[in-house]
């Protein structure tokens, strides 16, 4: 069953004040706390709310009660009322009492950061898998929040525009949710299963798999797009891809791979969505390659690409090998670009540009295909022939008198267990020069 999404109806539309409870402990990371809730504007907006004010609170710790001071719920009354809102939004997680408590001190729909992250999602989800993997994720933030009163239910239920579990589930007591979890988990397993063989199949077929992974926004489905002339949906909007689309990519050496987008990540991303989307980004976990793609013109790239890192290494993707794409280098003036710097290797690049885009190609296959060699073989040495075939692509051959003059793409696995044979011959050509050529084989 699709998890209950209404288009934001222009009547009902959310006007929303936005509120963020800054701690003590925050507060050493000030610009962090000010550029998340940056962030939750364009998620609020993203979801189709119109932002009508943010509000900030500087507190030791969070009220248990109120979340924020009793005294600011007093203000963003005033304020709410002032300005005709019908929603409050909060940048951090609330219990189900402070949603409760606010809910009836302000008289208008209390919505948190998941919820509305939960929300986003719920809009987007398009496949089975999407689809599934969202309305678990609701359930497992929903379920800890249940206290048995009706009035809770509906309004936990319905998130912006009354999007949710959706109505019928309301009156739904924690048994048939767990129930339903549980009947969610099952079918995701088999989806799951199913991607699994998916994946085998095109593995067996030897077909590379690359996954874009990053930040939301980052320029992923744009590079998508670009490389491979796909039909994908891009906007400058956050998490415009939840479901992983993946398209054929056609190397400069042209061999085919498989590309995949997948779910964008963000920071405080809640762990039951990380977990819910497990499947989705096992992609990442089962690629040859993951590109981790940046969007350098943001004063927070460092911060987004920990977040990556984090997000990747709890799903134990990050042992993969990687390269990281600094995207939208035509944002950044030129001594920025200079300080652009990830360990291991990365690219700086424009995704709009065509010089770009073939240096990633040329980048990838490298990544994949490992070195291009030269080897030099005795014609009539067959046997070494042949295995020059078998340790790579061979990019092209000619005859120089009575050699024959290899270049390839070596394949890493292929050469780290056969290409010692090719080694020794040079190692002994080298030794015993070339008069002595073909003599020991
Ligand atoms: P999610 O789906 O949210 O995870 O985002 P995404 O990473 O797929 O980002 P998307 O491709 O949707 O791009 C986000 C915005 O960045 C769009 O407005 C793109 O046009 C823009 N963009 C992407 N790459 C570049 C680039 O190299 N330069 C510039 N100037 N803009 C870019």
């Amino acid at each position: 069953m699709k998890p209950t999404t209404h288009v934001v109806d222009n009547e009902k539309m959310d006007r929303a004040i936005l509120v963020s409870l800054v701690t003590q402990e925050q507060k050493k990371r000030e610009a962090l706390a000010e550029y998340s809730l940056q962030e939750l504007v364009q998620l609020a907006e993203t979801a189709g709310v119109e932002v009508l004010a943010t509000m900030t609170q500087n507190k030791e710790s969070a009220d248990t009660k109120w979340f924020i001071g009793k005294g600011k719920v007093e203000e963003l009354r005033a304020l709410m009322e002032e300005l005709g809102a019908n929603t409050a939004i909060f940048d951090q997680e609330l219990s189900g009492a402070q949603v409760r408590n606010l809910e009836e001190a302000l008289d208008a729909k209390i919505i948190d950061r998941t919820q509305l992250i939960l929300d986003i999602f719920a809009q987007r989800a398009k496949t089975r898998e999407g689809i599934i993997q969202v309305e678990l994720a609701q359930l497992s933030y929903l379920l800890p929040r249940l206290s048995g009163q009706g009035k809770n239910l509906s309004r936990l239920g319905g998130g912006i525009g009354t999007r949710g579990p959706g109505e019928t589930k309301l009156e739904t007591d924690r048994r048939h949710i767990r129930e339903r979890i549980g009947e969610l988990k099952a079918q995701l397993e088999e989806v799951v299963r199913h991607r699994k063989l998916h994946r085998e199949r095109r593995k067996k077929s030897g077909v590379f798999q690359v996954a874009l992974v990053g930040y939301t926004n980052a320029g992923k489905s744009t590079l998508l797009r670009q490389l491979t002339n796909a039909d994908v949906y891009v906007e400058n909007q956050l998490f415009a891809t939840l479901d992983p689309t993946s398209r054929t990519l056609t190397l400069p050496s042209g061999k085919e791979i498989v590309l995949t987008d997948t779910v964008g990540f963000i920071q405080n991303l809640p762990h039951d969505l990380v977990a819910a989307f497990r499947a989705t980004l096992e992609e990442a976990n089962e690629a040859d390659l993951i590109l981790h793609v940046v969007d350098s013109s943001t004063e927070m790239r460092n911060e987004q690409m920990r977040v990556v890192a984090e997000v990747l290494e709890e799903l134990g993707a990050h042992r993969q090998e990687q390269l990281t794409v600094f995207n939208k280098i035509d944002l950044l003036p030129d001594e920025q670009q200079a300080m652009l710097f990830a360990e291991g290797d990365f690219i700086k690049m424009s995704a709009y540009r065509e010089d770009d885009l073939q240096r990633l190609r040329l980048a990838v296959q490298d990544k994949l295909m490992g070195e291009r060699l030269t080897f030099r073989i005795p014609a009539d040495k067959g046997e070494l022939i042949s295995l020059v075939y078998r340790i790579g692509d061979v990019l092209e051959n000619e005859v120089d008198g009575e050699e024959m003059l290899f270049q390839v793409r070596v394949n890493k696995d292929d050469y780290a267990k056969m290409g010692y044979l090719l080694a020794a011959y040079d190692q002994h050509k080298q030794q015993y020069g070339q008069e002595d050529k073909g003599e020991s084989f």
